[in-house]
C-alpha cells in the first residue's frame, strides 16, 4: 500500500501502486525545480501541545497494548467534543481505517451488497468496495461540486449497503448543507442501509455551514474523522468512528482483530494536543489556507482557467483550455510548468479534464503564476 491515504487508482491493480505516488516519483525524477501540490499532506505545522504531549511521553514508562478501542482519555475527549455517549467510539489508525471498519460493517449487517458513492470520489472508497468484494455505483454530484440528493435517491435499491460521502470534500471543495445530509439518512434508511460521513476535513470550514452528521442524531448514520489532518499530523494515525450502539461491537472485534490496538503515544499525544490546543491554533491554519487560495485562485483567473474555490477542505481543481486532466498531462506540467498535480481523471469521469491541487505547500502562489505563464506562451 501507498505511504499516504492520498492515492488515487487508475486501473484494477492501481491500489499495489497508486497513482499518487506515480505522480510523486515523475516528479522527484524531474530535471528542474518542481512544486509539489499533489499530496494532501499538511506542509504547517501541528499545534505546540502534540509536541509536549510526544515529549511528556516519552518518560511515561506507559509502552504496553493500550485498551484495544483506545485510550480512555482519548475517547472521553472525543465524546465530549462530538456530544456522543463514548461507547460508540472506536479510536482507529486514522480515517483510513475508520472508513473500512464502517464499510465492513455495512456489508455485515446483510442489508445490501453495493456502496453509493460520489463521482469524483476520494479514490480509497472504491477500493474499499473492492477489497470487501462488493459493487460500487458512482453518482454523479451537481455542477457547484455538492451531493445530488435526488439521484442518490433514485440510485439507491435494496442492494445498496451504505452511502459513503465526505464533506468538506476532497477533491471538489464543497462543505454539505445540513438538509442535505439528513435527506442522505433519509435515503439511507428507506432502502436499510447505512449513511458513511467521513468529516476529516471538519477543521476546515470557511463557509461557516459545516455541521457534523452526529448532530442529525439519526440511527443509520456513521461518522469517521481523524487527527491527520486537523493536527498536520498524517503520520501519526490517529482517528475514530462514531457507530450507531448496535454496530460497534463487530467494529471493535474487526479492528482488535486486524490492529490490536492504534499506536499508544500517538494517541496520548493526540489527547493532550485536544486538552490544550486553542482555537487560534485552527483559525491561524485557516487563515494561512484562505491567503493561499486567493493567491492561487487569483493567479488561475490570469491564466484564464475555470477553477472552483473551496468552501472547505484545502484542495482546488482547475481546468485549462484544451488541457484534459489525464496523467500525461499532469506529466507534461510537472516536466514544462514545474508543478505537480493529480490527475481529475484519477476521482471518476465527471472531473476527468480538471486538475486537482493540493494548497499544501507555501508556494501556491508561486505554482499558480508559473501555471499562468505556461498557459499564456501556449
Ligand atoms: C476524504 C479523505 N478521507 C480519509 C483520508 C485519510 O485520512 P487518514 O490519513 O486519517 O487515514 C483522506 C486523506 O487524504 C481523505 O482525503
Amino acid at each position: 500500500m501507498a505511504d499516504s491515504a492520498d492515492a488515487s487508482a487508475e486501473s484494477d491493480d492501481a491500489y499495489d501502486e497508486p497513482l499518487f505516488q506515480r505522480v510523486i516519483q515523475y516528479a522527484a525524477a524531474a530535471d528542474r525545480d518542481v512544486i509539489d501540490m499533489v499530496s494532501g499532506h499538511p506542509d504547517w505545522e501541528p499545534p505546540e501541545a502534540l509536541r509536549e504531549g510526544l515529549h511528556a511521553y516519552a518518560d511515561a514508562r506507559e509502552f504496553q497494548y493500550p485498551p484495544s478501542e483506545g485510550l480512555r482519555e482519548l475517547r472521553e475527549a472525543i465524546a465530549a467534543r462530538r456530544n456522543v455517549d463514548e461507547s460508540r467510539i472506536v479510536v482507529t489508525n486514522g480515517a483510513g481505517e475508520a472508513n473500512y471498519l464502517a464499510m465492513a460493517g455495512a456489508i455485515e449487517r446483510g442489508s445490501g451488497s453495493e456502496f453509493l458513492l460520489t463521482d469524483p470520489v476520494y479514490p480509497y472508497y472504491p477500493g474499499k468496495a473492492d477489497l470487501l468484494d462488493a459493487d460500487a455505483t458512482r453518482v454523479p454530484v451537481r455542477e457547484d461540486g455538492h451531493v445530488d440528493v435526488e439521484a442518490m435517491r433514485a440510485a439507491a435499491t435494496d442492494d445498496t449497503a451504505a452511502i459513503v460521502v465526505n464533506t468538506p470534500n476532497n477533491p471538489t471543495g464543497a462543505v454539505y448543507d445540513r438538509e442535505s445530509v439528513a435527506a442522505l439518512a433519509d435515503v439511507a434508511g428507506e432502502v436499510d442501509a447505512l449513511l458513511v460521513v467521513d468529516e476529516v476535513y471538519d477543521h476546515f470550514d470557511f463557509s461557516n455551514r459545516f455541521e457534523s452528521a452526529l448532530t442529525l442524531g439519526r440511527e443509520h448514520v456513521v461518522v469517521t474523522s481523524a487527527f491527520s489532518k486537523s493536527m498536520a499530523i498524517t503520520g501519526f494515525r490517529v482517528g475514530y468512528a462514531v457507530f450507531p450502539e448496535d454496530l460497534v461491537e463487530e467494529a471493535l472485534t474487526r479492528h482488535m482483530l486486524v490492529n490490536v490496538a492504534t499506536s499508544r503515544p500517538a494517541q496520548a499525544a493526540v489527547e493532550h494536543a485536544l486538552r490544550e490546543t486553542p482555537p487560534s491554533y485552527y483559525e491561524s491554519v485557516r487563515d494561512t489556507l484562505r491567503e493561499r487560495i486567493d493567491a492561487f485562485t487569483d493567479a488561475l483567473d490570469a491564466a484564464g482557467a475555470d477553477y472552483t474555490t473551496p468552501e472547505g477542505a484545502f484542495y482546488v481543481l482547475a481546468r485549462f483550455e484544451d488541457f484534459p486532466g489525464t496523467r500525461a498531462n499532469v506529466e507534461r506540467l510537472i516536466d514544462e510548468a514545474g508543478v505537480a498535480g493529480m490527475p481529475g481523471e484519477a476521482f471518476g469521469d465527471v472531473y476527468d479534464d480538471w486538475i486537482r491541487f493540493a494548497l499544501c505547500t507555501d508556494r501556491a502562489d508561486e505554482a499558480a503564476d508559473r501555471l499562468a505563464a505556461y498557459f499564456e506562451d501556449r
